[in-house]
């Protein structure tokens, strides 16, 4: 029998981790979906929104891709096709490092509909949510939010340049290229630049450890944080008393304390 709806794709931003922070309107595209296909990085709480629809986990997991792009790309025509509305739901911002635009490029070319749900990305939503202004007044004048993985797996050109500025810097899938991006700060800035990183920020899960450059990677390794995480760097980092108090409350933080001198 055909399918009498129009066939439609949203891409949806489900926003960093916490389930709170969705938008009402991602909320209406998911009551109204009739499939989702969602990536890992989405918190699967959020699903219960999607009460009509079939859904499918189409993400990477413990470097495992559930599907390619390429397929991805293909299930969502095939799908809107069939059912009619596809939602398809990223973390964060679906155009943030999200291949949102591209999903978007792909379908129209097979006369679908699209419309955009912008999300709070982790970029923004998680250094927010542990206290640090990424523009404090007086402090930062810009931000640079920069790919740790390039499409040819390489950390972007565009750290060394930023590490040349008074910008705050965050940088998102950069966890295993930590070593080239202390290294690039040590030859550009000062060893005592202050750099946080939050894994699963804004989850129950969430780790944040802080220090300088000159003692991030111990703090890493000790902490064993790793990816998801987002690294922001800059003096705006020393100046998060949201960060402070938090270790201060942790007596065995010590040692990451005193490395940021925070008075
Ligand atoms: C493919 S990018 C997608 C970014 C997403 N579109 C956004 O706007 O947040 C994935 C990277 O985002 C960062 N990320 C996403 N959610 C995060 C979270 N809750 N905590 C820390 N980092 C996160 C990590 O650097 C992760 O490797």
């Amino acid at each position: 029998m055909k399918n009498l709806k129009t066939p439609k794709l949203t891409v949806v931003g489900a926003g960093p981790g916490d389930v709170d922070l969705i938008t009402l309107k991602a909320i209406k595209a998911l009551e109204n979906a009739d499939v989702v296909l969602y990536d890992a990085l989405v918190n699967e709480e959020l699903l219960q929104y999607a009460t009509k629809a079939e859904i499918v986990f189409v993400g990477k997991r413990l470097g495992c891709h559930a599907y390619t792009q390429d397929q991805i790309n293909e299930l969502i025509v095939s799908m809107a096709n069939r059912f009619g509305h596809v939602v398809r739901l990223k973390g964060g911002d679906p155009f943030i490092f999200g291949r949102g635009s591209e999903e978007i490029e792909y379908v129209e070319k097979f006369g679908l509909e699209t419309a955009v749900v912008p999300g709070i990305s982790s970029a923004l939503g998680v250094p927010a949510s542990v206290g640090i202004s990424l523009t404090q007044r007086q402090v930062a004048e810009s931000f640079w939010v920069i790919t740790g993985t390039t499409s040819n797996h390489k950390l972007s050109k565009d750290v060394d340049l930023a590490s040349k500025s008074n910008a705050t810097v965050v940088i998102l899938m950069g966890m295993h290229k930590l070593n080239e991006i202390v290294a690039i700060y040590q030859e550009n800035r000062n060893d005592d630049l202050p750099i946080a990183i939050i894994q699963n920020g804004t989850k129950n899960s969430e780790q944040k450890v802080v220090g300088n450059i000159s003692s991030i990677t111990k703090l890493v390794a000790d902490k064993n944080i790793s990816s998801p995480a987002i690294i922001v760097i800059g003096e705006v980092v020393k100046n998060t008393s949201k960060l402070t108090s938090y270790f201060q409350e942790h007596a065995e933080d010590e040692f990451i304390f005193q490395n940021l001198n925070l008075e």
